[in-house]
């Protein structure tokens, strides 16, 4: 009898455990980071928006089978098939409430930009001050990676829903600022000139903006070998036809922009898939540069590959200047639903550069 009910006693603590929501007392970069419902956070490549005292992380859904699309078995790309973007909204940046889709995928329309067989990554959002809208960027895609587009969406409220407005290549029949006769010199390996007048192509990016307001649009262009910052129109919605060329033939992509000490910085990666490399970082005076590399700011246990993860953003906590976090995906490229999250504090050396220390239980409380 005294066997038995210890028995009943040790399945309904089981039972208790099983039931109880996940509490999110901390965050351990790589582990499963629940939200308030206790499931797990489903914002990959994602980006976070301060908006009147609320955090809110926007990402890629990755849900269902991971597949490897007949397109990209050359290059070993897999996919899940797109759901759209998330929102998780915050007030202390580890306890995250799921506020559902803020841009939906388009099952029911196959040639849609936004039809789950395409590619929805790395979106942005900012809060354009004049309009009072709220803005998502994206890097829209077919299933192969080779339409290489920017998306655009747009809503009234933080957690939407973002109506979509498009995508499209950058800075069609722009040349950038700083181009020389000699870059735009049409040959067949010459992927600016290539693209001067459809507009440039357009993967990884981040948005960023500055102190007067002035929004950028930083991407991964000409086969993702040189990087763009490309202005964005006072609204936010298209570019301004202002941009210029950075980090040439230096293959970055994944890039967070930062600003601190009125210097810009830089946080990427090299070009390997889901696979993690070596992380770089720089430092420009200007936004448009010239931007001067500053080499891998990832120090501690496997800093040669970012602590096997992938810069996607750098966030400024609010109300405390100088502090940052920097915020990496773990890819699980098998199963990409199982992605996790690496979020350390960047902090800045002796002489001013960019580091980030691998960190088993970082504080970001505020
Ligand atoms: C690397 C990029 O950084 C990711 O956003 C994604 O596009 C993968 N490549 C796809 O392989």
């Amino acid at each position: 009898m005294k066997r038995l009910s210890l028995f009943v006693l040790i399945l309904a603590g089981l039972a208790a455990l099983a039931l109880a929501p996940h509490a999110a007392a901390g965050f351990k970069p790589g582990a499963v980071w629940c939200d308030t419902d206790g499931r797990p956070i489903n914002a990959h490549g994602g980006g976070i928006l301060f908006h009147e005292g609320v955090y809110y992380w926007y990402g890629e859904i990755k849900e269902g089978r991971t597949y490897l699309p007949k397109v990209n078995q050359a290059w070993g790309g897999t996919r899940v098939l797109a759901a759209g973007v998330s929102v998780y909204s915050s007030r202390d940046l580890v306890t995250w409430k799921n506020e559902g889709v803020a841009l939906a995928a388009v099952p029911e329309n196959p040639d849609h930009d936004l039809s789950p067989e395409n590619v929805i990554e790395r979106p942005k959002v900012i809060y354009n001050a004049r309009t009072r809208k709220f803005v998502m960027w994206f890097h829209q895609d077919s299933p192969n990676y080779q339409a290489a587009r920017a998306g655009v969406a747009v809503s009234d409220t933080p957690t939407g829903p973002f109506a979509y407005v498009g995508a499209f290549r950058p800075n069609a029949g722009v040349a950038p600022l700083n181009a020389s006769a000699e870059d735009l010199a049409p040959n067949p390996s010459n992927l600016l000139a290539r693209d001067l007048a459809g507009g440039q192509m357009a993967r990884d990016m981040t948005l960023f903006v500055d102190e007067d307001g002035t929004a950028y649009q930083f991407y991964s262009s000409e086969a993702n070998k040189t990087m763009h910052i490309s202005q964005l129109s006072d609204d936010y919605l298209r570019p301004a036809g202002r941009y210029a060329r950075a980090f040439i033939d230096r293959s970055i992509e994944a890039p967070a922009v930062f600003k601190h000490g009125g210097k810009y910085y830089l946080i990427g990666s090299g070009c390997t898939g889901w696979d993690p490399n070596p992380a770089h970082s720089a430092v420009a005076d200007s936004i448009f540069g010239p931007w001067t590399e500053l080499g891998n700011p990832c120090r501690g246990e496997d800093a040669e590959i970012t602590f096997s993860s992938q810069s996607t953003f750098v966030l400024p906590v609010a109300g405390k200047p100088g502090q940052f976090i920097a915020m990496f995906d773990r890819w699980n490229k098998w199963d990409l639903a199982d992605s996790r999250y690496v979020w350390l504090p960047l902090e800045f050396d002796a002489e001013g550069h960019p580091v980030v220390r691998w960190t088993e239980n970082p504080e970001f409380a505020q």
